[in-house]
């Protein structure tokens, strides 16, 4: 699919976003764990969480829509049956990686693989505490789904993260679900928090302290009913374009505000961003507010060490914003980057060079110097969501029409991006 993006003579209106994609994987897992029915409200309406659904599903555990509701039937933390294919984990990095934690302690053998890009994904990163948890998995070329996982009896663990990565974390707390005792996660920076916060909602036993967070094995979690904040890393696209488009005034509303997730907020706003926050309240552990942004001229600033971590996925959209601002933009300690959906490094790059943007790419980060205008150009996502909404936003800020190519990407997380750009844009 091809989208067309004219320039933006500013943005003006409020919304609201569907669910946040983390907080929505980690509900449906669980709740299929869980004895009972969960109703989970704005469950985010991205492909990466339908394939959560499907692969739940095909572990015999009955999902049901009901209008922007999920239904989930837990069947209990020994009721999964074992699935009459391949589980499908589409484009989904989280699916494969956090279902992996639940799959490899079930007493039957699995099966799960993913597209293209997920089949490009590292997965050592999970498969070694699993595996020193007792699980048996196998992968293409000992690190690439699909994953061939046996069944096992798994111990618990004290695993150090040698990556920052909440996916992993997941996976391991989600395995430790499984094993009796204590199994322990110690992470070396800060990753975003929701497995930790939804199960204590689910009723596991949690301990989290700063860098280490316990989970009590064999426990019996319940249903519950949760609503999911709206999606903050799908804001950052509109508040960016806000940011960017001379005029502008959005109103974001019902947006997580995980204090994990929020440092995205933090940095614009010492960069310069005229964001201000509403209403904040924290329901079932996560916080959500309203957001306000006008359009604001920003500094550029510098992106390393645990930021880096706690910004991953928004990078591609401060990078468009880092070549329009003063000073620029540098991101280091990001080579995480050069393993998501595509290597955004390189994509990034690309269509930078496309839209007459300089751009000094480093081994495992950038520079984009500032002051920098933005080319209409022939653009593509490579298969990547946030790159195509990514440069959605720098299309608004130049002076033609540019093209997208292959821009059906978005809907892996935000499927209405578009139409929702529509909407709000003079
Ligand atoms: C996620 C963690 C991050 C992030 C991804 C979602 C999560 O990945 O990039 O979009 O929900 O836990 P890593 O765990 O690979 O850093």
């Amino acid at each position: 699919m091809l989208e067309r993006i004219s320039p933006a003579r500013r943005l003006h209106g409020s919304l609201r976003l569907p669910g946040d994609k983390s907080i929505s994987h980690r509900y449906a897992m669980l709740a299929a764990i869980a004895e009972g029915a969960s109703r989970i409200r704005n469950y985010s309406t991205g492909a990466d969480c339908a394939s959560t659904l499907g692969a739940v599903a095909a572990l015999g555990v009955p999902v049901e829509h009901d209008g922007g509701d999920v239904i989930v039937r837990g069947r209990g933390i020994s009721g999964l049956a074992a699935p009459a294919a391949t589980l499908d984990a589409g484009n989904s990095g989280s699916t494969i990686r956090m279902l992996s934690g639940i799959l490899a302690a079930q007493p039957f053998a699995s099966r799960i693989d993913g597209d293209e890009s997920l089949r490009r994904r590292p997965m050592e990163r999970i498969m070694r505490p699993l595996a020193a948890m007792g699980a048996s998995i196998s992968a293409r070329d000992g690190r690439f789904p699909p994953l061939e996982i046996s069944p096992a009896k798994l111990q618990a663990i004290d695993y150090t993260l040698p990556v920052a990565s909440a996916q992993v974390k997941t996976c391991v707390l989600f395995a430790g679900l499984f094993a009796e005792g204590v199994t322990t996660v110690r992470e070396p920076l800060r990753t975003r928090d929701h497995t930790e916060i939804a199960l204590r909602e689910f009723g596991a036993q949690v301990e989290a302290r700063p860098g280490a967070i316990s989970v009590h094995g064999c426990p019996k979690l319940k249903g519950r009913e949760l609503t999911v904040p709206g999606d903050l890393s799908s804001a950052a696209f509109f508040i960016a374009a806000a940011l960017l488009v001379p005029d502008s005034l959005l109103s974001i509303e019902g947006v997580g505000l995980n204090p994990t997730r929020s440092a995205l907020l933090d940095f614009l706003v010492s960069a310069g961003a005229d964001i201000r926050v509403r209403d904040l309240e924290f329901r079932a552990g996560e916080g959500a507010g309203n957001l306000e942004v006008r359009h604001s001229r920003l500094r550029g600033g510098v992106i390393e060490k645990g930021l880096t971590a706690a910004l991953i996925d928004e990078i591609p959209v401060l990078a468009v914003l880092g070549a329009a601002s003063e000073e620029g933009l540098t991101v280091k300690d990001a080579s995480e980057l050069r393993v998501k959906e595509t290597d955004r490094i390189a994509t990034l790059a690309e269509n930078f060079r496309r839209m007459g943007v300089a751009i000094e790419v480093l081994p495992d980060g950038f520079h984009v110097p500032g002051r920098q205008r933005f080319q209409p150009a022939e653009l593509d996502s490579f298969g990547d969501h946030r790159i195509a909404m990514a440069f959605a936003v720098a299309a608004l800020a130049s002076p033609g029409e540019s093209v997208i190519h292959n821009a059906e990407a978005a809907a892996v997380s935000f499927p209405e991006f578009f139409r929702i750009l529509a909407e709000i844009r003079q």
